[in-house]
This record gives structure tokens, C-alpha cells and sequence, in this order.
């Protein structure tokens, strides 16, 4: 056999790493097109940064004794032995930019970002190994009127996707960071005494991050947790003032909320107000979106002190939600994606005529979908084809048509008798056709 009969053995994607499909891909789409629509709404302006970074940002940033840090980072040297990462989240790398090109000096920004992610996690349902985060960034603004406009923008995306009724809010205050120590000095108290119920991971955080027990999925604990002192009985007045003042900003404006003191969240950076937008609808990975305020990061990487607060969504959870929704309610999702016009062309001179053509009335007529048959067939086969497309209309063009210099025109969802129009007359039949549709 020669070596091009050969059939060589398959690589299988990396675990965790998924393909998107172009079936699956329409849905990315309106998440994206829809994203893009709202963010200069509220006047964030995108910002693109790269993959890989150094790895000692996302350690200085997200914090040593985190899982993403510990546990979840995809980290290599590259040929020079300099230790790189791929970017586990964009709050790090946003700064990181910000700071290099002069951003984050004595100004405002409202930033945004969209794009891939990485984290060495145990797949499963609405986790994976790389997946895509957008994400909004504020600098520069310190009360908490920030935090509640984009709990607003939020709240108005959702509404646009139809999940308003899938997602509740969940807040809580960390409070300043002197609060925090005296918070976790309390914790570590409260949960030494309750050592022999804690599980392994729990006692190895009340060493190292006691905050991160109050976020343990293990229902064993959930008593201990539940009665484990609060945050927010440690706020000093400041922070108690802000997180009052956005609880109230958010009343106002409608928004339901519930304040969960459990809300720790898995970065380090965090201080004063955090929050998760959660479902019920997707199991154990019910975080759909998520952030808060980090105050020190900012000086943390060298910068000025400059306060920050921004949120990151999971698209990949979104994608899960807005199908498994479309299920409930057996509506579909109109992605206004599917083919209006089908070119059926029978006959070599036809098919290179239909080609040319199909050029002519995307000319002629603006974002008319079309889609010519390349690649031969009967007509009974072309046919099969235009119906599976979902085309509103086919356009035939056979060896009669091509003598007469007309197409033959087909209604493939109304019933509608079949008709013909002068080919060079097609473009304005079609403008006139889908007008009214
Ligand atoms: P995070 O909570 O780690 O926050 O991630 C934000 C969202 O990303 C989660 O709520 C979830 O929807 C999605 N996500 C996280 N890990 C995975 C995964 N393995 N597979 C699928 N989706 C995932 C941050 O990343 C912060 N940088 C958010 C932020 C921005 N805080 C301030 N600014």
C-alpha cells in the first residue's frame, strides 16, 4: 500500500479543551454581538492583552496559597528558562497593561476584555480546562456607586439574553484588609475548635487561607459554615457606610439580591464588596459570572494606589444556560443566522452561471444570505439541500433557464405556486421579497 493509502492514527484534543462547532458557535455569536452592543453603552472601551504571561503577575496578583496559583495553572519554561503561564483570569494581565502603557495613572478608565483562559481543573458539565471569560475592568473610581452600575449593566445583559428569571444575585463585604486580619484571626479561632469535623483541604487552608473554608462545597461542613462568624460583623464604619450604600443603590434600581457571607471568592485580591451572579440550572458550576472591588492590586504591581472593581463572565456557562433555558420553554433561540436563498444549478454551464450570479445579487441585495449548491447533484438531491438550509426561497437555474434567461423561483416555506423571474431582474424580486418578510 502506498504510504498516501495509509490512514495515521488520530490526535485527540487536549482534556478540557473543547471545539465550538459551528452549530454551537451561533450562540458565541450572539453573546458576542449583543456584548459588544452594551459595553460603550456604559462607556468601557475593549482592551486586548496577551495569552501568556510572566508567571510571578498571577502569583503576586491571585495569591500563593490559592487553587488557581497552587493547583490550577498550565505553567512552562519557555526556551530561554523563564517561567510563563497561561492566563488563568484577565484581572492580572489588565492591570499588568494598564500599568505598562501609563493607563492607570491619575485618570478613569472603563475597560473590557473578552477571550480565552486556562485552569488545570477536573472537567466536567460548565468546566473546563481552557474556557472563555469577557470581563469588565474600572479604575479609578472609589465609592460604590461603581459597583452598582455594573451590577446594572450586568443585570440589563441578562435581560437582553432572556435569563433574568435563570440568575440571582449574591453579595457580601470583605471589608478593608486591617478588618480582614482581625476577621481571620476569629476564623481560625472558630474553626480550630471544630479541627476534627474539617476535611483535608479544609485543614489545610485554616493554615493558609481560613477565609477559603467558608466556600467548601462539602456538605459535611455546610452546619460548621453556616454558623461560623460573618464578615460583615467585622466591617469597620467605612465599609459597613459603602456596603450599605450599595445595597441601597441596588434597591433602588430593582435589582433583587441576597447577601451571602459565604461569598469569600477564590482570589486574593478582593477587599470590600464581591459578588456572584448564580443558577440553579447548571449543578455543581453555579457561578455564572463573578467579581468585585481590589483596592491594593493596582499598587500591588507596582503601580500608584488606584481603587478598581470589575466582574468576569464564564461565556461557556452562559452558552449552557441560554440552551438549557431554550429547552424549558421549547422556544428556539432566533440567531436570524439561517439561509434566505439557495442557488440550485444543474449542469455544468449553470453551476459556473450560478456562481457568478449568486456574486451579482450579493451586490444587489445587502445581507441577503445566500448559499449556492457547489458541487453538482440532481435536482431532487439539491433540492434536499435547500429545504435542510433552511432557505426561505430557491433559486433554479437548469438548462430550460438557462435558454429562457430566467431562474425559476420556488417558495420552499409558503404555499406559494412555483414562478420564474428574468435573471437580471432577480436582485430586485429578491429586494422586494425579503422587504416585506
Ligand atoms: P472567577 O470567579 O475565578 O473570577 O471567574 C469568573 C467566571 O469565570 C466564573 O464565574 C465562571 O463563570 C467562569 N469560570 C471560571 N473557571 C471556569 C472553568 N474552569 N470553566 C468554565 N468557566 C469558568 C475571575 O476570574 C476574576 N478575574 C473576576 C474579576 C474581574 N474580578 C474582578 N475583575
Amino acid at each position: 500500500m502506498s504510504d498516501l493509502l495509509q490512514t495515521a492514527p488520530r490526535i485527540q484534543a487536549i482534556k478540557g479543551m473543547t471545539d465550538i462547532l459551528p452549530k454551537e458557535v451561533v450562540y458565541w455569536q450572539k453573546f458576542e454581538d449583543l456584548w459588544r452592543k452594551l459595553m460603550p453603552l456604559y462607556g468601557y472601551e475593549e482592551i486586548r492583552f496577551p495569552i501568556v504571561e510572566a508567571t510571578g503577575l498571577f502569583k503576586r496578583s491571585i495569591g500563593e496559597v490559592t487553587d488557581i496559583v497552587e493547583k490550577e495553572m498550565f505553567t512552562f519554561e519557555d526556551r530561554d528558562h523563564e517561567s510563563i503561564t497561561l492566563r488563568p483570569e484577565g484581572t492580572a494581565g489588565c492591570v499588568r497593561a494598564g500599568l505598562e502603557h501609563g493607563l492607570l495613572y491619575r485618570s478613569t478608565h472603563r475597560l473590557w476584555y473578552m477571550g480565552p483562559m486556562f485552569r488545570y481543573e477536573k472537567p466536567q458539565k460548565g468546566r473546563y480546562r481552557q474556557f472563555h471569560q469577557v470581563g469588565i475592568e474600572a479604575y479609578g473610581f472609589q465609592g460604590p456607586d461603581l459597583e452598582a452600575e455594573q451590577i446594572f449593566l450586568m443585570h440589563r445583559f441578562w435581560r437582553w439574553l432572556g435569563l433574568e428569571n435563570s440568575i440571582t444575585l449574591q453579595i457580601n463585604s470583605l471589608g478593608s484588609k486591617e478588618g480582614r486580619e482581625k476577621y481571620r484571626k476569629i476564623l481560625v479561632e472558630y474553626f480550630s475548635k471544630h479541627r476534627e469535623a474539617l476535611d483535608e483541604d479544609s485543614l489545610r487552608r485554616l493554615q493558609t487561607n481560613p477565609l477559603r473554608i467558608l466556600d467548601s462545597k462539602n456538605p459535611q461542613l455546610s452546619q460548621i459554615i453556616q454558623e461560623a462568624p460573618k464578615a460583615f460583623d467585622y466591617l469597620n464604619a467605612e465599609d459597613k457606610a459603602h456596603f450599605e450604600l450599595f445595597q441601597q443603590l441596588l434597591r433602588e434600581a430593582g435589582i433583587a439580591f441576597t447577601v451571602n457571607p459565604c461569598i469569600v471568592r477564590g482570589l486574593d485580591y478582593y477587599n470590600r464588596t464581591v459578588y456572584e451572579w448564580v443558577t440553579p440550572k447548571l449543578g455543581a458550576q453555579n457561578a455564572v459570572c463573578a467579581g468585585g472591588r481590589y483596592d491594593s492590586l493596582v499598587a500591588q504591581l507596582g503601580g500608584e494606589p488606584m481603587p478598581a472593581v470589575g466582574f468576569a463572565l464564564g461565556i461557556e456557562r452562559v452558552v449552557l444556560l441560554l440552551k438549557e433555558v431554550a429547552k424549558e420553554t421549547e422556544a428556539q433561540l432566533s440567531l436570524g443566522l439561517e439561509t434566505d436563498l439557495y442557488l440550485i444549478a444543474v449542469g455544468s454551464e449553470a453551476e459556473s452561471k450560478a456562481l457568478i450570479e449568486a456574486e451579482k445579487l450579493r451586490d444587489q441585495v445587502p445581507d441577503l444570505k445566500i448559499l449556492v449548491n457547489c458541487g453538482g447533484g440532481n435536482f431532487k438531491g439539491q433540492f434536499k439541500r435547500a429545504d435542510k438550509s433552511g432557505a426561505k426561497i430557491a433559486l433554479i437555474l437548469g438548462e430550460d433557464e438557462l435558454k429562457t434567461g430566467k431562474f425559476g423561483v420556488k417558495f420552499l416555506r409558503e404555499e406559494k405556486e412555483q414562478t420564474t423571474v428574468d435573471i437580471s431582474a432577480a436582485g430586485k424580486f429578491l429586494n422586494e421579497y425579503f422587504r416585506n418578510k
